[in-house]
């Protein structure tokens, strides 16, 4: 019995926590086992289906599989069966699942639509031959209740350890299938062409640019009106580990155009942009199959593979983020992402006040700088612990410090400081910030930037206080919402 609460302390530092005291409230976590990657995010008669990298028999990476939830509103998630399971020693690796209209594929019964996942299979290497990933199709006609695994599978094999994470989509540019797919240890994002998902025609590759320290994963291209204008572009967002902006795995982008066959940048090749100034997003993707006319809504892993495997939450690891809706707006320096939680999630709110106690909750504010050289927020606060999200005006920066958040020494890479250039043209820090228990997103300036950080606190950490230094910050506004799930 000394063992066992000596173990569970060693495990959840002894502050008090139950298994589920840091269980997301508004966020997806799966209810037990290891998750990273959401896949095939794909809205289809109604339904928001999230599958993610998932782990059937353990909280630790293995056995990966498509674990499978569905929403009617991208907040309250139902978990289903795994939907596509590790096969033969064969793992189901990241990719997309689109819906295939016209049956190009021959796989949709009945004259109706039906669901195409495309994604990596990797078989692990053995003593006598090394890793094998190759792109692979699996469909479903019953709204993705079952899947069935193309038997002409695989449909791309170079005979590579590394290639991987499809992202598939209709062109109309081109009237055919487009996939979007990795080398990673090339920095590369090759484009295919298909007219049936089952044989696929090199279109064009795109890089080394941007960041290129780590491997390339998780590539996604999507189109964005400019300031929700006429005009519009394409967004390539590649996922880089390790060697991202705040160590890991992080994400950069691309804005430029595509012809139907290849994807031009707009920027210089030196120029890295990053789509979350974190430590904590990682290989997020679109939904497919949005209506008509929807700005794309975006999910990422809320994790990074520096200490994903050490987070202390149990009986699940790994989580998403929320939501996003993006857009793309025109800066002093450029078109740039901006990302913004998704309206609906105003509907969980409650009544706002200027304090809560609570561990979900949005907060929107406003803070003139006035005099001061450092303005911001402690949320999460009790006692010795708080989380800052402030601004450092001489440096002209946003920034997240964890380092007193609370449970932090699971691994040397958790506390931090993490960082984001921002000029405030008014001399107003405004901001909207997302927390649900183990989780702050902050999104600055309407969206400008995005900063995602898992913390840790105390069970009693629940306080929040504004601070100034080095003068005297003019008056706040702020309003703080409670977020409450409540029934579907
Ligand atoms: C990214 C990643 C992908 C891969 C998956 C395996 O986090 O490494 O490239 O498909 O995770 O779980």
């Amino acid at each position: 019995m000394r063992l066992f609460i000596f173990l569970a302390c060693a495990v959840l530092g002894c502050l008090g926590q139950d298994a589920n005291t840091y269980r997301p409230q508004f966020h997806f976590s799966p209810h037990e086992n290891w998750t990273n990657d959401p896949n095939g995010l794909v809205y289809f008669e109604g339904e928001y289906h999230l599958f993610f990298q998932y782990n059937p028999f353990g909280d630790e990476w293995g056995h990966m599989s498509w674990g499978h939830a569905v929403s009617r509103d991208l907040l309250h998630w139902d978990q289903l069966p795994v939907a596509l399971p590790e096969q033969d020693g064969i793992m189901i690796f990241t990719g997309s699942t689109v819906i295939d209209q016209r049956n190009t594929s021959g796989f949709c019964a009945g004259g109706k639509p039906c669901l195409v996942a495309v994604y990596t299979g990797h078989t692990p290497e053995n003593g006598s031959r090394p890793a094998l990933q190759t792109q692979n199709l699996a469909y479903s006609n019953d709204r993705s209740r079952t899947w069935t695994k193309f038997k002409g599978n695989p449909v791309l094999d170079l005979h590579m350890s590394d290639f991987r994470d499809p992202k598939v989509f209709w062109s109309d540019e081109s009237k055919q299938w487009i996939m979007a797919v990795s080398l990673p240890n090339d920095h590369k994002v090759r484009l295919y062409g298909s007219p049936d998902l089952k044989q696929w025609r090199t279109l064009s590759d795109f890089g080394p640019a941007g960041a290129t320290s780590g491997q390339w994963e998780c590539p996604e291209l999507f189109q964005l009106p400019v300031d929700n204008g006429h005009e519009s572009r394409w967004v390539l967002k590649v996922g880089l580990n390790p060697g991202a902006l705040q160590g890991g795995s992080g994400e950069q982008y691309f804005v430029g155009r595509f012809d139907g066959s290849r994807f031009t940048n707009d920027n210089p090749s030196s120029l890295t942009l990053w789509t979350d100034y974190g430590k904590d997003c990682y290989c997020a993707l679109t939904f497919n199959g949005l209506p008509r006319g929807e700005n794309p809504v975006m999910i990422g892993w809320m994790d990074n593979w520096q200490y994903a495997a050490k987070l202390p939450t149990s009986p699940w690891r790994g989580q998403m983020t929320a939501p996003r809706k993006l857009s793309l707006r025109t800066t002093s320096e450029g078109i740039r992402l901006f990302q913004g939680p998704i309206d609906s999630i105003q509907k969980l709110r409650t009544a706002s006040s200027q304090q809560t106690k609570a561990h979900a909750f949005e907060m929107k504010s406003s803070v003139p700088l006035g005099t001061a050289q450092e303005v911001g927020w402690k949320i999460l606060a009790a006692d010795r612990n708080f989380t800052i999200v402030g601004y450092d005006r001489q440096a002209g920066k946003i920034f997240v410090d964890r380092t007193h958040s609370g449970l932090t020494g699971f691994s040397k890479d958790f506390p931090a400081r993490t960082e984001a250039p921002l000029a405030l043209a008014d001399n107003v820090l405004r901001l909207d910030i997302l927390v649900d228990r183990c989780s702050v997103e902050v999104f600055a300036e309407d969206g400008r930037i995005a900063m995602t950080n898992l913390v840790f606190p105390p069970p009693s950490a629940g306080g929040i206080e504004m601070y100034s230094k080095g003068g005297q910050a003019g008056a706040a506004s702020v309003k703080v919402w409670e977020i409450r799930p409540g029934p579907k």
